[in-house]
């Protein structure tokens, strides 16, 4: 018998994220390299039909109650307007969205949003051209652009944009990035670099904790937290004011800004979050050293029942925690999954 996705350490995860694809049309340098990966050929990738029936197995068996589509790029997959239009039509409460590099979105906007799309969280780390080609290693900032404002002109609303700070390339810009998310009202998110890219670049000393970035966005603004409980989203909020502010009312706040401290405040006690990679596959965390496969009892005609018991098992045996920040990081005791976030999905 099913039931909702409990793991041994009491968290209920709730929240799906599919990656339709590997495949991504930048490389961004904590990513991917510039040379691509070896994507997954079509036929390990979970079908149209495949997914849609996840997704509703997912909702119907297993209690999630909310779904991101995930890439690499997710607009490169394209049947992805049936399957929100599939998933839409036979689940019209569930809040549908993607995490987006943004490219071709004012193309693509119109028909997602009727096709039941909710809301976007647009990855964009740099809206000075030269830097944005540096860190994508394409020169594609105006068609991202374009398609953040398009997005958000048609109400494909709140638009999120996730930023990922790397020295020496992005570091300096922090607070001009801020100043451009509040004037159009975007919500803006930093996101601690975490050790989940392709070439093994990552390391402690060169991530731009909270804290930096905290001290960062001080030369233009001052940030003020509102007390009161945190919840399961990974970003902690902050009020953006003016500087010299002195007295905090939310009412006057220029906005809000968020800092996703996945590695010096990991937030792994209260993540709601299972994920289903491109090619069919259950990870219970972003830093999963095991996988448990679906497409394969898909594929063998296994009833939905069948393929709720095995995703159940899987989530079951979520990791308490990714352990990045543990004092033995540096001596090993941290293991880097050995698939990357662009074919896992963020
Ligand atoms: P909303 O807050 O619902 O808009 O979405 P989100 O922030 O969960 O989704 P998004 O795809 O924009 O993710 C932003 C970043 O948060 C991801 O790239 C990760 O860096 C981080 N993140 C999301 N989920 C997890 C998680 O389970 N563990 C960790 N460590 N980081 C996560
Ligand atoms: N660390 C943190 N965030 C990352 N992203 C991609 N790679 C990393 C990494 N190594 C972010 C992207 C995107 C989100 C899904 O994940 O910027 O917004
Ligand atoms: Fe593509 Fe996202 Fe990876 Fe950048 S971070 S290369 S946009 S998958």
């Amino acid at each position: 018998k099913s039931g909702p996705l409990v793991d041994q350490w009491g968290r209920n995860a709730t929240d799906l994220r599919i990656s339709l694809t590997d495949k991504c049309n930048l490389r961004c340098q904590y990513c991917m390299p510039a040379e691509g990966l070896d994507w997954l050929p079509n036929n390990r990738l979970l079908t149209a039909e495949e997914i849609v029936r996840l997704a509703r197995i997912g909702i119907e068996e297993l209690g999630v109650e909310e779904i991101r589509f995930t890439g690499g790029e997710p607009l490169l997959r394209k049947e992805l307007p049936d399957i929100l239009r599939d998933i839409h039509h036979a689940h019209p409460e569930i809040p549908l969205s993607i995490t987006t590099n943004g490219m071709g979105l004012e193309k693509h906007a119109d028909k997602l949003k009727a096709a039941g799309l909710k809301r976007i969280n647009v990855s964009l780390d740099s809206i000075c051209p030269e830097t944005f080609a540096e860190l994508t290693r394409r020169d594609r900032l105006s068609d991202v652009l374009k398609g953040v404002d398009y997005a958000a002109s048609i109400g494909l609303n709140p638009v999120k944009i996730n930023a990922v700070l790397m020295p020496g390339i992005n570091d300096g810009e922090a607070a001009d990035l801020l100043e451009w998310a509040v004037t159009k009202g975007y919500q803006l998110r930093f996101i601690e670099q975490m050790p989940i890219d392709a070439d093994n670049r990552w390391t402690r000393e060169g991530t731009i904790t909270a804290a930096e970035i905290r001290e960062k966005l001080s030369e233009k603004f001052v940030l003020h937290q509102e007390p009161g409980p945190r919840g399961s989203a990974p970003a902690a909020l902050w009020d953006v004011y003016p500087l010299g502010t002195q007295e905090f009312d939310p009412a006057k706040a220029l906005g809000k800004v968020g800092i996703i401290a996945s590695v010096t405040e990991p937030f792994c006690s209260t993540c709601t979050r299972t994920r289903l990679t491109a090619d069919g596959k259950v990870r219970s965390c972003l830093f999963s050293q095991t996988e448990t496969d679906l497409m394969e009892i898909l594929r063998s005609d296994a009833t939905d029942q069948e393929v709720a018991v095995r995703w159940r098992e899987a989530m079951w045996e979520k990791p308490a925690a990714h352990g990045a920040n543990n004092a033995g990081f540096e001596t090993q005791e941290f293991v880097q999954p050995s698939r990357s976030m662009s074919a896992i999905g963020g």
